[in-house]
């Protein structure tokens, strides 16, 4: 069965007590069938999650250094990441700043390490596309044998609590899928919250859902979960 995917990118949030809380909490509940959780803490605390991941979760880096292992003071390198239990690794979030230089050799150290990496493009304003042409040069370069996932995150639209519309939505997606014909699968984020899951999972489009800091919420994880759980039985039905 094709699994949707639920990231939830924590980004610079959580401490050692809230992460037991948060796992006890959803740890009652293991991943529906039909989804793949993955979990995005801080480095720091990836060993714990890891340690306490609930069955069917899957653990991923926010970020990898370009290098390899080295004289790099402060940098956790993509093998580490591996080390430790990770499968995925984001790429490129707009809240990095990186360019596009750096990010080619993320995400050749993910590779190396037999890391999945998510690559995150989105536009700065909306229908700035032009914004996106060197990333999309770059992305439909990789062979078929280098497995990757698009996570389509307009800039403009992350931290809020309201996504573009529908049609923007197809636009966009439809125009990175027709340049984009090499990637594993397209994934959303930037704006996604429990209200609003539903209508974006109705496109069609997407292998999944990534979520910002509101994914630490408990609740709203579970809701996140939930809707995704049932939309995979509505699907099934339908089939
Ligand atoms: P958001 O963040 O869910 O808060 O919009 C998404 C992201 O930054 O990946």
């Amino acid at each position: 069965m094709l699994k949707q995917l639920l990231i939830g990118n924590w980004k610079s949030q959580g401490s050692v007590e809230e992460i037991h809380q948060f796992i006890s909490a959803i740890g009652r509940l293991s991943a529906p069938e039909n989804v793949r959780p993955v979990l995005c803490p801080p480095f720091v605390y990836l060993d714990l999650v890891k340690k306490r991941l609930p069955v069917g979760y899957s653990l991923g880096a926010q970020t990898c250094s370009f290098n390899l292992k080295g004289a790099f003071t402060g940098e956790i390198n993509a093998n580490m990441l591996q080390d430790v239990g990770c499968s995925y690794v984001l790429i490129g979030h707009s809240e990095r700043q990186e360019s596009l230089d750096i990010l080619e050799k993320q995400m050749e150290r993910a590779w190396e390490s037999n890391l999945v990496p998510i690559f995150c493009i989105g536009e700065e304003a909306p229908s700035a596309w032009y914004s996106l042409a060197k990333k999309i040069s770059y992305l439909s370069s990789i062979s078929s044998a280098s497995p990757f996932f698009v996570a389509y995150e307009p800039v403009w639209a992350i931290g809020g609590k309201i996504p573009p519309s529908c049609g923007y939505l197809v636009q966009a997606l439809q125009y990175l899928k027709s340049h984009l014909k090499n990637s594993q699968g397209f994934i959303y984020g930037g704006g996604v919250r429990p209200e609003n899951l539903k209508e974006i999972l109705d496109l069609h489009m997407l292998s999944g859902i990534l979520v910002g800091q509101s994914s630490f919420q408990q609740t709203v994880w579970t809701m996140l979960l939930a809707i995704l759980e049932t939309y995979g039985k509505v699907c099934k039905k339908q089939v």
